[in-house]
């Protein structure tokens, strides 16, 4: 059976996957930063030497964007120096390594959505950091970077339950309708990469490296996001939309960020659900975990 490990596996993307690891058709190892600390090249060094993983998925990350502006030496040890360690180990094992990135790596200069070919120009540390840690997994030959945006979970913390905390405690609330993007369901993007390992598993000569974009489909500000959160879950907090520049916050964002697909659906034959659907199952899911 074919072995995955997962770096970071407590973390939101990271427990989609151990979630998923229930149907049994791979050999998973998940671990996070008390087994496996990626910073330290010996410690992946000696673990990879172990394990002998077939693929990697790195979903470690420092990912705290606006914390990162001003402890820019943490998010790159985790974020950069840490890839770097990655890649030497499974260049060890002849493991795929598959990293995730982020539509931070752009300006969000953009009107239309950013292909993989789009030139990376990010504004915050958070985004050069990962931008950076692209370039680190891309010397290797066997490694895949999927970018994705506005991850969400019933997993970790993140805008969907942060928005239906504020719901159930307020009676209004401001939200920003000048930054545009699309949410993505961590649980959508796990089985996306999951349908690439199983490919890949099946025939090597199915691998195709390099960049790769991944988010639901269609497009929203984050004004709408929340919302639709609001509405999916029956609460009656009026959600007010505002402007970037009167929510100022220490790290920029992307105004646009919306990222083109068709690379990911054309080459590995992905399909993409919309992010008000994938936002429907989440909430449901979500739900049934409270009344349980
Ligand atoms: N969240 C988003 O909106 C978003 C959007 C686009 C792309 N992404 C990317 O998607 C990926 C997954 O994000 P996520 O939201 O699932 O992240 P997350 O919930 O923050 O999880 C990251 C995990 O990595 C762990 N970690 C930190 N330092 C580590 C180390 N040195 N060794 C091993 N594990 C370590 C964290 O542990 P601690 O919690 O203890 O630090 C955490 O469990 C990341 O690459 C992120 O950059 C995220």
């Amino acid at each position: 059976m074919r072995k995955i490990l997962v770096t970071g596996a407590n973390g939101q993307l990271g427990s989609e996957f151990r979630k998923l690891s229930q149907s049994g058709d791979f050999d998973f190892i998940f671990t996070d930063v008390d087994e496996l600390d990626i910073t330290d090249v010996h410690a992946c060094a000696a673990y990879f030497e172990q394990a002998r993983p077939h693929f990697v998925i790195n979903c470690a990350a420092y990912t705290a964007v606006d914390k990162a502006e001003s402890d820019k030496k943490l998010a790159w040890d985790i974020n950069v120096e840490a890839v770097k360690n990655l890649v030497l180990s499974s260049a060890l094992c002849g493991s795929y390594l598959i990293q995730i990135s982020t539509d931070y790596v752009f300006s969000g200069k953009s009107s239309v959505p950013y292909g993989e070919r789009d030139l990376v120009d990010p504004r915050s540390e958070y985004g050069k950091s990962k931008a950076a840690a692209e370039v680190e997994a891309l010397r290797y030959d066997r490694s895949l970077v999927i970018r994705t945006s506005w991850l969400y979970s019933t997993f970790g913390n993140n805008f969907v339950k942060t928005m239906i905390k504020l719901g159930k405690e307020r009676e209004s609330l401001n939200v920003i309708f000048d930054q545009t993007g699309t949410p993505t369901y961590a649980e959508d993007l796990a089985a996306a990469i999951l349908h690439i390992v199983d490919k890949i598993s099946a025939n090597s000569r199915d691998f195709v490296g390099g960049i790769f974009h991944y988010s639901n489909e269609g497009v929203c500000s984050w004004y709408d996001f929340a919302c639709a959160v609001m509405k999916l879950n029956g609460l009656n907090c009026k959600v007010y939309p505002i402007e970037t520049k009167d929510y100022p916050t220490p790290a920029k964002r992307p105004e646009y960020g919306v990222l083109n697909k068709a690379k990911i659906k054309s080459t590995y034959g992905i399909d993409i659900s919309h992010w008000y659907s994938s936002l429907e199952r989440m909430i449901a899911a979500l739900n049934t975990v409270i009344t349980n």
